[in-house]
């Protein structure tokens, strides 16, 4: 069990009547564990409103998505605990300054568990635990949300969801506005919980040499619908990504560069510059 969309479309209706279709019949299976899943395409290609569906933040129009075993569709059912499949799914918003609420970053974080009816204590301690996992101390607890910067807010708005200890996790660009360290303290962060728990973590993101690096599934939207789903390596390999109007890796077009330009006859499908570097070394040794 996991999360099923069946030929789910999300139509936006405006006050001016007109109407907007951001996701248009997609099918996609993401099962419940073991899933490292990254979710890419240009902006306004429907990645966030695809995101806000899988743990029932929003209901489709058409179509419906199962979600471990409750069929989600654009009528409410009276027998599903909504709030109990946002638990089981935890959602972190692109703009954490949606998810910020409390005047604490404490009593923020402790706002999921306690929701939970997790006790006061254990809440607290589950605060301080969630908190120094996306790389920030104790004197944050009692700052206000909204005075810190955009970095901070975002790896609070993360912590909040940790605390929660959902089965799925879906990260809406965690790392973007983050410097290249930040990055990548997450980018581990969530790499090892994945490998420590199986847990399913979905996240989306427009950086590409994380997508190669770290994933093991892409799924691409291209104007709202989905248009790719498979291994990085697929993906890169062919002219999906242009197709998509998506970028290559920093490493891929380094090397495509050097073939090029120095007319070499280098693999280009290199994950990490030490791996391309390794790779340049071993082609100018029989040069
Ligand atoms: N509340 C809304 N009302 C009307 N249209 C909306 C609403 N939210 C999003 N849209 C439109 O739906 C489309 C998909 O938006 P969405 O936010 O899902 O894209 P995205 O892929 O997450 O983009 P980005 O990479 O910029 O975050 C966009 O064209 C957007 O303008
Ligand atoms: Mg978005």
């Amino acid at each position: 069990m996991g999360i099923r969309f069946r030929n789910v479309s999300h139509e936006y209706s405006s006050y001016t009547k007109k109407t907007y279709k951001a996701i248009q019949d997609i099918n996609l299976s993401i099962e419940g564990t073991n899933e490292f899943i990254a979710l890419v395409g240009h902006t306004g290609s429907g990645k966030s409103t695809l995101a806000k569906h899988m743990n029932a933040l929003m209901f489709p129009t058409d179509g419906s998505v199962e979600i471990f075993g409750s069929e989600v569709t654009k009528k409410r059912n009276k027998k599903i605990k909504y709030n109990d499949l946002r638990r089981q799914v935890g959602l972190v918003f692109q703009f954490p300054e949606y998810q910020l609420f409390e005047e604490t970053v404490e009593k923020d974080i402790m706002f999921g568990p306690l929701n939970f009816k997790v006790d006061s204590e254990k809440a607290k301690t589950l605060a301080r635990e969630a908190l120094s996992l996306v790389g920030l101390d104790d004197s944050y607890l009692n700052r206000n949300p909204f005075n810190l910067s955009g970095g901070e807010k975002k790896r609070v708005s993360i912590a909040g969801i940790l605390a929660i200890d959902p089965k799925v996790l879906v990260l809406d660009e965690p790392t973007s506005g983050l410097d290249p360290y930040g990055r990548q303290v997450l980018m581990n962060l969530f790499s090892d919980i994945h490998k420590k728990t199986n847990k399913s973590i979905i996240i989306i993101t427009h950086d590409m040499d994380l997508v190669y690096r770290y994933f093991k599934r892409v799924i691409v939207l291209k104007d709202g619908e989905l248009t790719f789903d498979g291994t990085p390596d697929k993906l890169f390999q062919s002219d999906i990504i242009e197709q998509n109007h998506l970028d290559l890796p920093n490493t891929v077009k380094a090397l495509k560069q050097l073939n090029e330009k120095l007319n070499l006859n280098l693999d280009v499908y290199q994950k990490t510059p030490e791996a391309a570097a390794k790779e340049v070394r071993r082609v100018m040794k029989h040069e």
